[in-house]
């Protein structure tokens, strides 16, 4: 039996579909390892959204490739990277790579192992599909608390920046009852979370049927506690939809909602399809619905052409806007990408690092203050593991915000509820003690 090691770059999705892909190989034979050591055949999931996740992967590939030197090993890169950089990686003699498969193409790996195997030669497959949704795989999940769903793969926004549409290919939704079939295993397997994913998930839509119906259908399974989503787009959020997550109380008060820029014009040229007024409108209409919403973001600097007069923008919108948490990025060109083609990356580096660093003092003070409004509130946690932050006697969970939140360790175990009085906070997590035990798993 082949022993086969994974890793995984990126975002969620990714994640996601490594649990696809060993759902292949296993109904295959094929053998999943957890040490690198021990497998006759590696695959990257990889990541291409900005430069520096791609130079990660290079010097994995060298380093895996140096320390088992001489190995029968297959090594093979799939995901994101695959799709934008296939001639690059087989081209490369270095890296000496056996195959090369993009996010559309996982159901052919055991075949084109085997022709790797067979023919001696390196294989690739690397088409996108309009129609490829996965529907007939059932992911392998390691049992735990949050299971993640792709409800919708591709994206047809074609931001100027994002190189996710090129590599992931059009937008396609899977069936309201193929997911809640899903979901209902999930939770007849012990999930009591589930997080629906997509890359513009809010824009999910099957004959007729909108992303605000997805998440009352997933609501009404029994078990499922709580439902996570990432990420929306500003540009797709109806009433109707805010009126779901405001009001179904398994629907997390938690709105990832990526801002990118604040300025309208640099939105503009982003097409993000909104300026920072419709931004600005969309949060307060938010919190019309539910006052208390976490709302978080994603932020690029130093976008082609981006003044240091429009920088102020994002700095007035988080100021206005007072976000829970945000991501900050350096704008990092994508090759093929509409702003690669059209915009010189002309924003100097020491701009971009003098403005992340500016972004993220703010937003740390803005976390920070935030997180302290929550002392002294009771809140329900869900256990996730054992502290991984400060000692082996602490416990973390989320709470229904998706706030890490840290308590001394007790009697409990991983998928319980348990209420937090919540009594300190730090930018980046709350801190409490265990009131009493909620619900019991
Ligand atoms: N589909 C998600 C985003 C996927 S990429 C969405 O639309 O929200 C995650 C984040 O990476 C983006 O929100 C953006 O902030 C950042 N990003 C994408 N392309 C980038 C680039 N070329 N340079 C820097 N950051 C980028
Ligand atoms: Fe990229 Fe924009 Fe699509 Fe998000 S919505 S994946 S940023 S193109
Ligand atoms: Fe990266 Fe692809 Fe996700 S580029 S962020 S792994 S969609």
């Amino acid at each position: 039996m082949k022993k086969v090691y994974i890793e995984t770059y990126g975002c969620q999705m990714n994640e996601y579909d490594t649990e696809l892909v060993r759902a292949v190989l296993m109904r295959d034979g094929y053998h999943m390892v957890d040490k690198e050591q021990e497998a006759d055949i590696i695959m990257l999931n990889t990541c291409s959204v900005r430069d520096n996740a791609n130079r990660k992967v290079y010097n994995r590939i060298h380093t895996l490739r140096h320390s088992r030197n001489g190995d029968p090993l297959l090594i093979g890169v799939l995901g994101c990277m695959a799709t934008n950089f296939r001639q690059k990686l087989l081209n490369d003699r270095d890296l000496k790579l056996d195959f090369v498969v993009g996010p559309d193409s996982y159901k052919r790996l055991p075949s084109l192992i085997k022709e790797v195997e067979q023919s001696g030669k390196s294989a690739y497959d690397v088409t996108l599909s309009e129609f490829e949704d996965y529907a007939d795989i059932y992911p392998s999940r390691e049992i735990g608390v949050n299971a993640w769903i792709a409800v919708m793969r591709g994206c047809n926004n074609f931001c100027t920046f994002c190189v996710v549409p090129y590599t992931r290919g059009r937008e396609r939704s899977r069936s309201p009852r193929n997911i809640v079939q899903e979901a209902r295993r999930l939770a007849n397997e012990g999930f009591k979370q589930v997080t629906l994913l997509g890359q513009n998930v809010n824009s999910y839509h099957f004959n007729g049927k909108d992303f605000a119906y997805l998440l009352e259908k997933v609501s009404q399974i029994q078990g499922l506690e709580r439902i996570r989503f990432t990420s929306p787009h500003p540009k797709d959020f109806p009433h109707r939809l805010l009126h779901v997550v405001a009001e179904n109380s398994k629907v997390c008060k938690h709105i990832h909602l990526p801002l990118q820029a604040g300025n309208s014009r640099v939105l503009e040229l982003m097409n993000r399809t909104y300026s920072k007024e419709e931004y600005l409108t969309l949060v307060q209409d938010i919190r019309s619905h539910y006052p208390g919403m976490i709302i978080t973001t994603d932020i690029i600097v130093g976008f082609p052409s981006e003044t240091d007069v429009e920088f102020e923008d994002t700095v007035d919108v988080m100021q206005k806007v007072q976000f829970d948490a945000a991501y900050i990025f350096k704008y990092s060109e994508r090759k093929g990408t509409i702003a690669a083609r059209r915009f010189p990356d002309d924003v100097p580096e020491n701009k971009k690092t003098e403005r992340i660093v500016r972004l993220n003092e703010l937003q740390n003070q803005i976390s920070l203050e935030k997180n302290r409004q929550h002392i002294g509130e009771f809140q329900d946690v869900l256990i996730e593991q054992e502290s991984t932050r400060k000692s082996p006697h602490d416990f973390q969970g989320r709470n229904d915000g998706n706030k890490i939140v840290i308590f001394p360790a007790g009697e409990y175990s991983k998928g319980e509820f348990v209420k937090v009085k919540i009594t300190d906070a730090t930018p980046h997590v709350l801190k409490g003690v265990v009131i009493n035990q909620e619900r019991t798993a």
